[in-house]
């Protein structure tokens, strides 16, 4: 993949979709690197990698760990660091906690949750020289205020309420927009009404990009797999299996042998 920048991948709305992934760490981020756009350092990390039953109680300071790590391992990507819940209720601690994660990582851009509330703190963060993606539609730091996870866009109101959302995050400044969980034809619109990338995920495939949780897509998380998600690789089962004979191996002390000897 080209050393993405803020334009050219602004540019690329209009020439082919962009593909983000989500990656935790060095290991994964050097694999993913070459075929896509954007990582994205999800707070998702706190489910999939740290066991816990919502993205709330990611810390900055987590956040931080995995961004540097991601970095690490593809220092040439174009990552994208998740502030955690808590971490931007006004604009100035927004902006405080932003600059600790441009202080203490190379990543490019920050993405916060939120539609029209947010726009001033979206506006704030990039008067002040920090990057942003916006995220609407379904909020997974508002699981709890929203007692569980639901498609959005199911009637023209909430319709009208993303696309004011969408509108609002772009006009405050934001370069990109994930649109998550809500009905295809509401993703399809935001797209249209937006000049700034809208990258979907449980979206439909009519927005200017896709993004998936690495863990999902690779078949490796089995607590849930919601409807959007297309698992590429039966992950869980192949570790499960490569394990298995592994601790076979060293019981029937076939491994090591003589070429893994010294
Ligand atoms: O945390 C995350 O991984 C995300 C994606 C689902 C977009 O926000």
């Amino acid at each position: 993949m080209p050393n993405h920048t803020i334009t050219s991948l602004k540019a690329l709305k209009h020439q082919r979709p962009i593909t983000m992934i989500t990656a935790y760490d060095a290991l994964f981020a050097r694999l993913f690197a070459s075929h896509i756009d954007v990582i994205l350092v999800g707070d998702s990390l706190n489910m999939s990698f740290l066991g816990a039953k919502d993205t709330l109680s990611a810390t900055l300071e987590q956040m931080i760990y995995h961004t540097q790590a991601v970095c690490n391992g593809a220092p040439e990507a174009f990552v994208v660091c998740d502030m955690p819940f808590g971490s931007y209720n006004t604009p100035d601690e927004a902006l405080r906690n932003a600059m600790k994660v441009y202080q203490t990582t190379p990543a490019a851009a920050v993405k916060i949750e939120g539609g029209a509330t947010k726009a001033a703190t979206v506006r704030h963060l990039v008067d002040n020289g920090i990057a942003v993606v916006g995220h609407v539609g379904l909020m997974p730091q508002m699981v709890r205020a929203d007692g569980g996870y639901s498609v959005k866009g199911k009637d023209e109101a909430s319709m009208q309420t993303i696309l004011e959302d969408a509108r609002a995050i772009e006009a405050a400044g934001a370069f990109m927009l994930v649109i998550e969980g809500v009905k295809t034809h509401v993703a399809t619109a935001v797209a249209k009404a937006l000049s700034i990338p809208v990258i979907g995920i449980g979206a439909g495939v009519d927005v200017d990009g896709q993004v998936l949780v690495w863990s999902d897509m690779l078949g490796l998380f089995e607590a849930f797999t919601p409807k959007f998600v297309k698992t590429y690789m039966e992950g869980a089962t192949q570790v499960r299996q490569a394990v298995k004979r592994y601790a076979d191996e060293v019981q029937a002390r076939t491994f090591p042998t003589p070429k893994e000897s010294y």
